[in-house]
């Protein structure tokens, strides 16, 4: 048996594994898929400034505080707040997390089944010589099809479970450290190719011009939301890495990368959809099909059509296994913790086996909401699909996050904390001053009021 420190130590031994890891969970669907449809369906360029403004005030602090409540306490999400308060009066918020990332699993596979799907369908040349019209009937007999869809969606849960069961995290960081870059690579070169379509100008006036009278607080939770959820912030994900973090890795210089490496997939990512959309007469707001329809009209407008969109399908899957091992991790973490003391406790292997389970019931739901048999499983007109996909990232994040950044201004020992963010060099100890005032006044008034008038409380 490995020691705790051993195991620190051995998860990461170099400093880049772990920025590697963390960016890992943060880049995939969220910035690819996410984002654009976001974008949107709330108003392009105004969303942009709010989401950017948040990435600023939320997204790099609240990434810090993760991984100081991680690093400071050695533990996953399960235990860290116990053992940094010597009592159990937080294990709610392990809770929450478990359960927040369990509702994103559910939806999370399935989006990450579409994927593998497109990828088989870019092989099989299915999108040769079609038209944007026939892009949307392909994506909509792919979602009516319930069968189909929970079969890739299990192909990806399995995967999933295959890398945490054989804890093959490290090979998947090294596979990652050469396939990154080049999903950033392509991302360029697609966006090059797109500004040159007709009406493209349309759809950079439509994400890069603010109007600001269509910034309402709806618009403002969802740019809040949508912060959590790119970055992995509030469900845990971080604070497990942050147990595995190195003692001399720097928290402050870690969470920038990851920030800087996140929003700029997301941005790019806009910048390869709205100028398709207007070019292909496509509308922004059309929801979470989007991508799925503009991108492969985008790969018939490009040089080496077929090889193009296999391989950047091919490098959105991976993007989106990375972050599916982050979420996975989290509840895999928390079974075996949360057990180790009972009468019959579930090692890691038992743990990935009955998470897998639970994750294939929502993912189940999911699909089945999704299908025309899901009638059932829809309130105020939206399906279990858009609830998890709401509740996730506008109400159960903001809510973790809220008390992680109360845990860590009020709760931990203020010294340590100054000393492990502002330390090395001048600028870090400058910017760790404004650290704690954050993180005790700011930032929970100020979920607290986005969150309040978004939900029309206020
Ligand atoms: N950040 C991931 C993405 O953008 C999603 C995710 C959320 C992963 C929460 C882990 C935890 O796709």
């Amino acid at each position: 048996m490995k020691t705790e420190e051993e195991k620190q130590t051995s998860s990461f031994s170099s400093r880049i594994g772990l920025i590697m890891a963390a960016a890992g969970s943060a880049v995939g669907l969220g910035n690819i898929w996410k984002f654009p449809y976001i974008a949107g369906e709330n108003g392009g360029g105004a969303f942009l400034i709010i989401y950017l403004i948040c990435v600023l005030i939320f997204g790099l602090p609240l990434l810090m505080t993760e991984f100081l409540i991680g690093k400071q306490s050695g533990k996953s999400a399960f235990g860290a707040f116990r053992a940094l308060r010597n009592n159990s009066r937080w294990q709610w918020l392990s809770w929450s997390c478990m359960v927040t990332a369990v509702i994103i699993m559910g939806f999370y596979f399935v989006v990450t089944g579409w994927c593998f799907h497109y990828v088989v369908a870019a092989v099989a040349h299915s999108f040769k010589g079609l038209d944007t019209g026939s892009f949307t009937e392909h994506f909509n007999s792919l979602v009516s099809n319930g069968g189909g869809m929970f079969a890739y969606a299990v192909l990806a849960v399995l995967l999933t479970a295959v890398v945490l069961w054989f804890d093959v995290n490290k090979g998947i960081e090294r596979l990652s450290k050469i396939l990154m870059p080049l999903l950033l690579v392509m991302m360029m070169l697609m966006a090059g190719r797109v500004l040159m379509l007709p009406d493209s100008n349309i759809g950079m006036k439509f994400f890069f011009q603010a109007d600001f009278s269509k910034i309402t607080p709806e618009v403002v939770l969802a740019a809040m939301g949508q912060c959590f959820f790119s970055l992995s912030i509030g469900m845990g994900a971080i604070i497990t890495y942050g147990a595995y973090m190195p003692k001399r890795q720097n928290i402050m210089a870690t969470s920038l990368q990851v920030v800087v490496l996140d929003t700029l997939v997301a941005v790019l990512a806009g910048l390869i959809i709205f100028p398709a959309v207007f070019a292909f007469g496509v509308d922004p707001a059309e929801g979470p099909e989007l991508v799925f329809v503009v991108l492969p009209a985008v790969f018939e407008q490009m040089s080496f059509s077929w090889f193009s969109s296999i391989l950047f399908f091919g490098l959105l899957c991976v993007a989106a296994v990375t972050s599916t091992i982050s979420l996975m991790e989290v509840a895999v973490a928390f079974l075996t913790e949360a057990t180790a003391t009972r009468k019959h406790p579930l090692n890691r292997h038992k743990s990935v086996l009955v998470v897998s389970a639970i994750v294939l019931v929502m993912v189940a739901l999911n699909v089945l909401s999704l299908t025309d048999n899901g009638s059932w499983l829809c309130l105020h007109g939206d399906n279990f699909f858009d609830w998890s996909d709401t509740i996730s990232a506008n109400i159960l994040m903001p809510v973790n996050a809220f008390a992680m950044a109360l845990f860590v201004g009020w709760f931990m020992n203020k010294t340590e904390t100054r000393q492990e963010i502002g330390k090395k060099s001048n600028w870090q100890y400058r910017l760790g001053a404004v650290f704690l005032p954050l993180v005790r006044f700011l930032i929970p008034l100020a979920i607290l009021a986005i969150f309040l008038n978004g939900l029309g409380i206020l």
